[in-house]
């Protein structure tokens, strides 16, 4: 299970590099991969990597396809462009490989009158041209020590974690570095999105578009003061505010949530202490017997308004949603009692601590209490809600169900009743697995799971992939529609859906 947890975060640039000689000693059973085939299509065979190896193998070429075989029929509403990012080394790695290190690619199914399209293309990261232009790997990765001595740059933002639409363009995310814009549909990377060089700190992969205001809250962290920035971005995509928020020392946040009113910061305790590496300890360790804090402040607050509430020690990777109800504040994600995201000479591994089942937390800003509750007992990842209601009480929520593998599988997506506490499960069959499990909603929709669940899945017998759309409302049936593409599409992070009207207005606003 360990590998469940490095699949679903990203890194900060600085705290990634830092921690590289850690990870490595945790790690270091990766094996050398100098001699790893990696010219091809195909599926290598005598890979040792799991990350370079069967469907998490890169693939080479970037390739337009039309007209799509279709198994089932596209509905005529869906009409829009399904977009997934994820690592795709561009060359054979210097030294040991880590998934987080490969080059982001994008992968994206375009629908529209029951047909559809495919294109991949790599994000075009500064980083990404200078070695297509070296034919050859220049970075070393996770696994390695840092390249103080390159003159290109110590790190590479290889912009290969997340997605998200918002000011009229889709932007490509990596924690430790800032945006890509990207072009749709063409999926061309136009360069670095710095809000007119606004942007002063790193920027997470999960940044939350408010559905009502347009408004986008993102945050950056770091292992220095400050520890954490919290900013706020207009619907036109202003860079309103950017604001620093006190932590006692630095952490690893992946991901946060917002409410109508208010914005929840996670700090957990995955902390970073330059201290412990004079004495031969990693940067980065889970330190069980320091609480977990959740902070609330309002979203044009400050420090000088957050209001912090004390659980017991766990770590989050992804939240699925968070609301206000009454005087309290609900947060619901997917919690772990700990993570060996580290595992170390110097960690007590748990075997159980790192596997995420979702759990929701009330905090209550009357009288400071916190009450946490576990969900569902499936481990599952990657979740999500319809995004036209984030930050407002939903009755559903979905997420992947999670395989029993080493390496991060999903074997299905779990659809949640938050409202009964039942939950339904698609299952992608026997040998298929399937990645994050994006919401589509239907165009005038009036019910909340009125849409589709869309997702890419691998069939390992058969080596083919393909994206599925599922019936939001009919989630134990069948595939409504099954979009055979004519490439191996790897296992990779996380994807969005951009509405034919957002592929419009982008398209507006290049004409
Ligand atoms: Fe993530």
């Amino acid at each position: 299970m360990l590998y469940c947890l490095v699949s679903v975060c990203g890194w900060s640039q600085t705290v990634l590099h830092s921690t590289k000689k850690a990870i490595a000693n945790i790690l270091g059973k990766v094996p050398d991969l100098d001699l790893l085939p990696m010219t091809t299509n195909t599926i290598p065979t005598t890979a040792v990597n799991p990350y370079l190896d069967g469907n998490f193998a890169p693939v080479r070429e970037e390739i337009t396809a039309d007209t799509l075989q279709v198994i089932g029929q596209l509905p005529p509403e869906l009409s829009g462009m399904f977009v997934r990012n994820g690592p795709n080394p561009q060359w054979p790695p210097i030294g040991k490989y880590h998934w987080f290190d490969g080059d982001g690619m994008l992968h994206g199914v375009q629908i529209s009158n029951g047909k559809a399209s495919y294109r991949n293309r790599y994000v075009q990261t500064a980083g990404w041209k200078i070695e297509h232009e070296a034919g050859k790997a220049i970075w070393s990765g996770l696994l390695e020590p840092p390249q103080i001595d390159n003159h290109h740059g110590t790190y590479k933002n290889v912009a290969n974690t997340a997605l998200t639409w918002h000011g009229g363009q889709l932007l490509a995310l990596w924690e430790g570095g800032a945006p890509h814009a990207i072009q749709v549909p063409e999926l061309k990377t136009t360069g670095e999105h710095t809000y007119n060089g606004k942007l002063v700190s790193a920027f997470t992969a999960h940044p939350k578009v408010d559905p009502v205001t347009g408004e986008m809250m993102f945050f950056g962290y770091s292992f220095t003061p400050p520890y954490l920035q919290y900013s706020v971005v207009s619907a036109t995509g202003e860079l309103l505010r950017t604001v620093p928020i006190d932590l006692p020392i630095g952490v690893m946040m992946h991901d946060f949530a917002i409410s109508e009113n208010y914005t929840i910061f996670m700090d957990l305790p995955l902390t970073f202490r330059p201290g412990r590496m004079q004495k031969g300890e990693p940067l980065m360790m889970f330190e069980r017997d320091r609480p977990s804090r959740f902070g609330i402040v309002p979203r044009y607050g400050d420090n000088s308004n957050i209001r912090w509430f004390e659980s017991p020690a766990c770590y989050v990777f992804h939240t699925l949603n968070a609301y206000e109800e009454g005087d309290e504040v609900v947060l619901v994600a997917c919690r772990m009692n700990s993570t060996n995201v580290l595992v170390t000479e110097h960690t007590e591994i748990d075997s159980q601590g790192d596997i995420p089942y979702l759990h929701q937390w009330r905090f209550n800003l009357k009288t400071g209490s916190v009450r946490e509750e576990k969900l569902d007992d499936v481990a599952a990842e990657f979740p999500r809600v319809n995004e036209n209601f984030l930050g407002r009480q939903t009755r559903y929520g979905y997420a992947g169900k999670m395989a029993n593998s080493i390496v991060p599988l999903f074997e299905g997506v779990i659809k949640y009743d938050l409202s009964s506490g039942q939950s339904q499960t698609h299952e992608f069959g026997r040998g298929r697995y399937g990645g994050e499990a994006v919401f589509a909603p239907r165009p005038d929709a009036t019910a909340e799971d009125e849409g589709w669940l869309i997702t890419f899945v691998y069939d390992e017998g058969s080596a083919t992939s393909e994206l599925i759309v599922v019936n939001a409302q009919d989630v134990t049936g069948e595939p409504v529609a099954r979009v055979l593409i004519p490439q191996r599409v790897p296992y990779g992070f996380h994807g969005a859906w951009v509405t034919e009207e957002q592929l419009n207005w982008g398209l507006g606003i290049r004409n």
